[in-house]
């Protein structure tokens, strides 16, 4: 057998939220709802999706702009940016490999916390990082914990902010302080893919200017939340030139295509499907709350899309087994945690009369 590297011994393939079609088929049902992978649930915007229609009647024969100049210019008047601090990927799953690939050396080490996004765990370990993780205080970041842990060998410190899954911020002045403390040799990722759900006064509502004064700082942002285009594959890099210049080289040519680069452009524009997700999202959130309070089930508020929350009586597996042979898709998490996305109200209604049923039977 030819032997693949020593690093990807331990990777387990990444596991993402159960297609419905695989749910509907497994149990018989028709309708299955899917509320696991903080998807969108209000589509996409009509000023996209006719976009896309009209460049497909022309056909989709031509190769992508490898350097998706249009989108690069339209993200700089959007953000006040120069093109040279962009890269555009595909999507922000992407942003994070190509940040891996570029800056880890099987010597060094990076720091994580607990219960975060688990592809930094990924994207490291490929690269032959050693992981640290820092225990969480309250559900959230600890980043005194990080600053402590960190040694000669450190070379990146992964930060996703609002947090998946647990939701949680972490405020401007909380992020600051600890960009203050990180010494400037060591790369700050700080991953913003939930930030435009984010209510809280003390978020930051632009962290893609942090570069400006924090020059390790690199910032990831996507297409595949707010702006509802999962999946086409969208996102990008903002950071000091020589930092996107370097990831620029490990890029593949033409990584992000034409009708990702086209969704996105008209995407950024249309600020009325944005206010509708953002608001309707916050109804939804506020909903769930209620359940869970109804049900004395702990959770974390959340900033995000998404709610990270316990079943005391019931293991995550179970309960997500439970919820899915009704036609509800969630995501378990370690132990009794479990994280929800936020749907339209109806999935709403439909998650909580499930959990309700399940939940019963369990007490
Ligand atoms: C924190 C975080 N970062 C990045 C991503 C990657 O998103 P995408 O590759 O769809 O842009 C996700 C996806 O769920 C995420 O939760």
């Amino acid at each position: 057998m030819i032997k693949a590297r020593e690093e990807i011994k331990n990777i387990i393939p990444y596991v993402p939220g159960r297609p419905i079609a695989d749910v509907q088929k497994e149990y018989g049902l028709e309708n299955v709802i899917k509320l696991a992978s903080n998807e969108n649930p209000f589509g996409t915007s009509e000023v996209v999706k006719k976009a896309l229609v009209d460049y497909i009647n022309g056909g989709l024969n031509i190769y992508p702009d490898g350097n998706a100049t249009d989108l690069k210019e339209k993200l700089s008047e959007t953000l006040k940016l120069s093109p040279e601090n962009l890269l555009i990927t595909n999507g922000g799953d992407e942003a994070l490999t190509l940040i891996a690939q570029t800056y880890i050396n099987p010597t060094d080490e990076v720091i994580l916390s607990e219960y975060t996004f688990t592809r930094y765990t990924d994207s490291s370990t490929i690269m032959g990082a050693k992981i640290n993780f820092v225990p969480m205080k309250s559900y959230r970041y600890d980043l005194d914990g990080i600053l402590n842990r960190i040694n000669e060998n450190t070379k990146l410190i992964w930060v996703c902010n609002p947090n998946n899954p647990t939701g949680t911020l972490l405020t401007e002045k909380e992020v600051l302080n600890f960009l203050n403390k990180v010494p400037k040799h060591i790369l700050v990722v700080y991953d913003e893919a939930y930030v435009e759900f984010a209510e809280s006064e003390d978020a930051i509502k632009d962290a893609y200017n942090l570069f400006k004064e924090y020059p390790n700082v690199i910032t990831v942002k996507t297409f595949s939340k707010i702006y509802g285009l999962a999946g086409l594959r969208v996102g990008y890099l903002v950071g000091q030139p020589d930092i996107i210049a370097n990831i620029n080289k490990v890029r593949g040519p033409f990584n992000c295509n034409v009708l990702g680069q086209l969704a996105a452009i008209n995407a950024l524009d249309d600020k009325a499907f944005l206010k509708k997700v953002y608001e309707n999202n916050l109804k939804g959130k506020k909903y769930l709350y209620e359940v869970l309070d109804k049900l004395s089930l702990p959770y974390c508020k959340s900033q995000t899309n998404h709610i990270f929350f316990e079943t005391p009586m019931i293991d995550s597996k179970t309960l997500f087994e439970e919820m899915q042979k009704r036609g509800v898709i969630i995501r378990p998490m370690k132990g009794n945690y479990s994280r929800v996305s936020i749907g339209t109200m109806e999935e709403n209604q439909e998650f909580a009369k499930t959990l309700v049923e399940v939940i019963q039977n369990f007490k």
